[in-house]
């Protein structure tokens, strides 16, 4: 197997592993992070988002070949229980969540968000989460949590 090398949550790190073989494949299996969830796999609820470089993608049809060289972050490398993320701040917060399943894919399209855009709207936020499906129904507490993240770290 080729050995291709990342940058995971900020470490240097090499894998063996088929090159087709999907991100989130090595992600939870091989790496042990388990916060990027599986979905539906095919690209299309958000549940597996991860960032590379400043954008999210989804890891389920993202091959590892296609990382190789790049910075690669999850939720595990966004922030911790000792310092969490203005992110986490803000869900916890405005209890943006219930069953959390998709929670970790939106936290990385927002956080992609709030990377290009340090003021967003609503309607920047809703956009922002277009391709994340959150079947709870907790979309509106979390453009909240999202725009309170926002302002905190404007004012940071
Ligand atoms: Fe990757 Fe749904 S599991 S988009």
């Amino acid at each position: 197997m080729p050995i291709i090398r990342f940058r995971l949550n900020g470490v240097e790190t090499e894998i063996d592993a088929d090159p087709d073989t999907s991100l989130l494949t090595v992600l939870r299996g091989r790496l042990s992070l388990t916060g990027p969830h599986f979905g539906c796999g095919a690209g299309e609820c958000g549940a597996c988002n991860v960032l590379i470089g400043d954008h999210a993608v989804t890891s389920c049809d993202t091959p590892l070949w296609s990382v190789a060289d790049k910075d690669i972050t999850t939720i595990e490398g966004l922030g911790s229980e000792q310092q969490p993320h203005a992110l986490q701040r803000a869900f916890i917060a405005e209890q943006a969540l219930q069953c959390g399943y998709c929670l970790s894919g939106i936290m990385m399209s927002a956080a992609a968000l709030l990377k290009r855009n340090s003021d967003p709207t609503s309607a920047d936020v809703k956009a922002a989460l277009d391709r994340n499906l959150c079947r709870c129904g907790s979309h509106n507490r979390m453009v909240r949590a999202i725009l309170r993240a926002a302002a905190e770290m404007r004012a940071s």
